[in-house]
């Protein structure tokens, strides 16, 4: 029987949510962690292309709009059934119409592993990223998922990887599956930089915008009706709050679309959307969203389409984090903190918009660290305490997460279980363990941590 004690106060919850030093292997100090898969046995913390940053040793979230259904201050312990450990939490403040701090709160899950769909059922959809192996999951994304998101299988490259040929039997079998098991199904992604076939660009601006309106168009109404929430366009936004471009260099970072049309690809895309299905939800999704820049920058360019009557329903934040805040104040990891995060919420919020978390999954790894091949995690060399500090992290931002369930609509983690992340599927071979369940699909401190309120 897993019994906590939540509510105990401010200060117990200061006092542990501050405690974390990270627990990694040695470190060799090192320069921001720049993006990318590596290839060499050595490779810089943090995550390719999106992921980023830690989050804040100290406190948790700050108060915020406050009005959500969220558990107020609390800290709280215990490990699940499945012998988990956990420990103390810190709680966000956000004025929710939980406990307050008032009166004490005795999470009882009876010992049974708690659904997260419906412990979150007052709050928010919980979802997962599936990819091909979804089956050797279903017992989890049946009892836990109130949403999925296909992690490759609905992207430009997979669903119409030659002009006018379009290859739906992967992504039809998932939205099935997900139909079938009353699941909400996020499509992801319309229109990317990344996985997007070299034939789109060939030609003239006039003939990228048609191909660019006819995929949208197809593609939404061939799942008219089974997929009610799109990401339209993912990714737009640069580190330093530009746009992207069709200039940058490397990795990937180069957006071909901008480049082809130049800013109105933006526009075009989700009024292309509305036009395709005008009953489906539509968003803008990108990544490090607590960063200053790109947080304003988003903003801007949202409340810019808005005013211009370009339709947007919500706003996807990725959420891709790492163990600890980077060090580096030019590194955007520095950034990556619970508050920081909260702000671009309210300010998204403020414009109208639903706000999603659609890609959330914290990395054991740091940024600003050279890790070598003999510093890589394995499961063995996961220890219990870089698991509870992983888990703080996690019931830091689902606390203030659930403080904003008035305006957060679901929260999705990209993955299922530990064995089987795209955070390890990078050459060095460098294995992750981010998620909420670990490579056995048993719960984690993590999942423990979330669960960790009072309805
Ligand atoms: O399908 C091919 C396979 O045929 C080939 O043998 C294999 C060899 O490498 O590659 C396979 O494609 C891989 C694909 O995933 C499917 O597994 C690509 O190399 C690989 O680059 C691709 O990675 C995906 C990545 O997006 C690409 O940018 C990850 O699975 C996916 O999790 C990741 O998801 C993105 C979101 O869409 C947007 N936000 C960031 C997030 C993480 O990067």
């Amino acid at each position: 029987m897993r019994t906590s004690l939540l509510a105990l106060g401010t200060l117990l919850a200061v006092q542990l949510a501050g405690c974390g030093t990270p627990s990694v292997p040695s470190a060799t100090g090192g320069a921001g962690g720049a993006p990318g898969s590596g290839g060499s046995s050595a490779v810089t913390g943090g995550a390719p292309s999106s992921g980023g940053a830690p989050a804040s040793g100290g406190a948790a979230s700050s108060g915020g709009a406050g009005g959500g259904a969220g558990s107020g201050g609390a800290a709280a312990s215990g490990g699940g059934p499945g012998g988990g450990s956990a420990s103390g939490g810190a709680s966000s403040g956000g004025g929710g119409a939980g406990s307050g701090g008032a009166e004490p709160c005795v999470v009882d899950h009876g010992g049974e592993i708690p659904s997260l769909k419906d412990h979150f059922a007052d709050h928010f959809d919980m979802g997962a990223a599936i990819d091909t192996s979804y089956q050797n999951y279903s017992a989890l994304l049946t009892k836990h998922y109130s949403s999925i998101t296909a992690e490759d299988q609905m992207k430009f490259d997979a669903l119409q990887p030659s002009e006018g040929n379009f290859s739906y039997g992967t992504a039809d079998q998932m939205v099935t599956f997900a139909v079938q098991n009353g699941m909400q199904v996020r499509g992801h992604a319309l229109v990317w930089h990344r996985q997007t076939p070299s034939w789109v660009f060939n030609g003239s601006s006039a003939q990228v915008l048609q191909r660019m309106k006819a995929h949208i168009t197809a593609v939404m109404q061939h799942f008219q009706g089974k997929v009610k929430i799109w990401d339209v366009v993912n990714e737009a936004i640069m580190d330093d709050g530009t746009y992207r471009s069709g200039s940058e260099e490397g990795n990937d970072q180069s957006s071909p679309w901008y480049g082809a049309l130049g800013v109105d690809y933006i526009k075009e895309a989700f009024i292309a959307a509305r036009a395709a299905d005008p009953d489906a939800l539509l968003y803008y999704n990108d990544y490090y969203n607590y960063h200053p820049l790109r947080r304003q920058a988003i903003f801007d360019m949202l409340q810019g389409l808005l005013e211009e009557g370009v339709p947007i329903d919500g706003v996807g934040l990725q959420a891709h984090l790492n163990l600890a805040p980077g060090t580096d104040p030019d590194e955007q990891s520095s950034h990556q903190t619970v508050a920081n995060m909260e702000q671009a919420i309210e300010m998204y919020s403020s414009l109208g918009l639903d706000v999603q978390v659609t890609e959330m999954d914290i990395s054991l790894y740091l940024r600003g660290i050279t890790y070598t091949e003999d510093m890589f995690y394995t499961p063995e060399k996961v220890t219990a305490e870089v698991l509870e500090q992983q888990a703080e992290r996690y019931r830091e931002f689902f606390d203030m997460f659930r403080a904003h369930s008035d305006v957060i609509s679901s929260v999705t983690t990209w993955g299922i279980s530990d064995d089987n992340t795209w955070l390890s599927e990078f050459d060095s071979g460098r294995q992750d363990f981010p998620l909420l369940f670990d490579g056995n699909q048993e719960p984690k401190p993590a999942f423990w941590a979330v669960v960790d309120f009072c309805n």
